[in-house]
């Protein structure tokens, strides 16, 4: 009989999930189960494939793969798990609202094949007080499976090196949850932070959300200045330099993905919509590619051919999941003669070669994706890059006419 702990991850095969079980699987002590519903990623991780881009990883899943890591539809195995961590998305509906019905059946159904004494985890990013709904469901059923809330921090596509560096949130209403859940993640990671689960929750949303407004601050300077005709850049490096308040500016960029806008949505209607920053950082962030069609002239771009260089949410990522390189390919169908979109790692079937897209006349960098760090382009060309990712000699936004107040007064 082998003295392994036993771990289901439900939601296995997903972007946190899986990370955090072929960690498990890597070390000594865990036997881990991925469960999932999505069978064709089941397969994938079975085979020892990662389904999606994560550094370091697909190796070690190679390594564990049908050995201490398996991955499975079958419910049954959360009968034998002495931990089961539950790390499937969080519905929430068209006001922002946790969707009740989808938490009661998720946790039914856990709670009623989980065998006694085991431990509980929820990792998922959760709206505040879900902990307790499940808590008060596993009472009412009159089980003896211990409960703790632990939300995962990680970076994606950094797992690897974040999971066993960043200290772990612990959050329980028993104590003996709270130990439970403390000694299990500190056989992965070296510090563990013991809070109420309100605060484990409601911090990891303020997190996201204060992520979030970071970006949208820069975003909105970025907007301002390009407005007046200053280049934004210019000004954040010579301000930046040196100068150790403004290091940890985030540059302009889409600021896009699973997370920071859901989480932030979710912060705002858990505050009955007064999270009024959190708001306005979504007005900001969203605005950004209806401002480079603004500042590009819709007029102008009736003639013209456009590509969009990267289409994930993010640089050197593969995942297209809420991407504005999206939103403003969207736009551009509207207004441009033809648009042509790339992406060396998102799997796309309308996505054409990069050699394709770079014969548009106006290039767009929608994710800086570092394959495309020494691209050069001609000098007719129009480049547009929010992101300050290539060098400054690129041609940004110079046919655009400077608007806003300085313009206004001096009239
Ligand atoms: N992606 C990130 O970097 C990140 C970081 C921290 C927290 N989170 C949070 O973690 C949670 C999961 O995010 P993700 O990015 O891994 O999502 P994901 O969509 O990549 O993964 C979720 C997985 O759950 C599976 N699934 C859905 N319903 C299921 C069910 N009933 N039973 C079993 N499996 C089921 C899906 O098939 C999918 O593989 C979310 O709450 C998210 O906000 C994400």
């Amino acid at each position: 009989m082998s003295n392994k702990t036993k771990v289901t991850i439900i939601g296995g095969c997903g972007h946190v999930g899986l990370p955090l079980g072929i960690i498990l699987a890597d070390s000594p002590n865990f036997e881990v189960t991925q469960l999932d519903i999505d069978d064709k990623k089941i397969a994938q991780v079975n085979a020892g494939e990662m389904p999606f881009m994560e550094e370091g990883m697909e190796p070690i899943l190679r390594k564990v793969a049908s050995r201490t890591l398996r991955a499975t539809s079958d419910m049954g195995c959360l009968e034998s798990a002495d931990v089961v961590i539950s790390v499937i998305g969080t519905p929430v509906d068209r006001h922002l609202n946790p969707l009740l019905k989808e938490i009661h059946r998720h946790a039914d159904q856990t709670i009623e094949r989980m065998k006694d004494d085991a431990l509980l985890i929820m990792r998922s990013t959760l709206y505040p007080g879900v902990t307790k709904l499940i808590y008060d469901r596993i009472k009412m059923r009159k089980r003896n499976i211990h409960l703790a809330v632990c939300p995962e921090r990680i970076l994606q596509g950094k797992a690897l090196y974040e999971v066993p560096e960043l200290p772990q949130i612990v959050g329980a209403f028993e104590k003996e949850a709270e130990r439970r859940a403390g000694e299990f993640f500190k056989r992965i990671t070296k510090t563990v932070i013991y809070v109420h689960p309100l605060e484990a929750e409601f911090g990891k949303l303020m997190v996201n959300s204060w992520r979030y407004l970071d970006f949208a601050n820069a975003n909105q300077f970025y907007i301002l200045c390009q407005r007046y005709g200053l280049d934004f850049y210019r000004i954040f490096e010579a301000f930046r330099y040196e100068y150790p308040r403004m290091k940890t500016w985030p540059k302009a960029g889409f600021s896009a993905g699973p997370c920071l806008l859901k989480d932030t949505l979710q912060l705002c209607a858990f505050s009955n919509n007064l999270f009024s920053l959190g708001s306005q950082a979504l007005v900001v962030n969203e605005s950004l590619p209806n401002f480079i069609i603004e500042r590009l002239q819709p007029a102008n771009l009736a003639g013209h051919t456009v590509a969009i260089l990267g289409m994930a949410f993010k640089g050197n990522c593969d995942d297209k999941r809420d991407s504005l390189a999206y939103k403003l390919k969207n736009l551009l169908k509207v207004y441009a003669k033809e648009v042509y979109c790339t992406d060396p790692h998102v799997p796309d079937a309308d996505l054409v070669p990069l050699e394709k897209a770079l014969e548009a006349e106006v290039i767009i960098l929608g994710a800086p994706h570092a394959v495309y760090a020494d691209l050069q382009f001609p000098k007719e060309k129009i480049v547009v890059d929010v992101f300050g990712f290539w060098p400054r000699t690129e041609v940004r936004f110079d046919k655009a006419v400077p608007i806003g107040n300085l313009v206004q007064i001096s009239d």
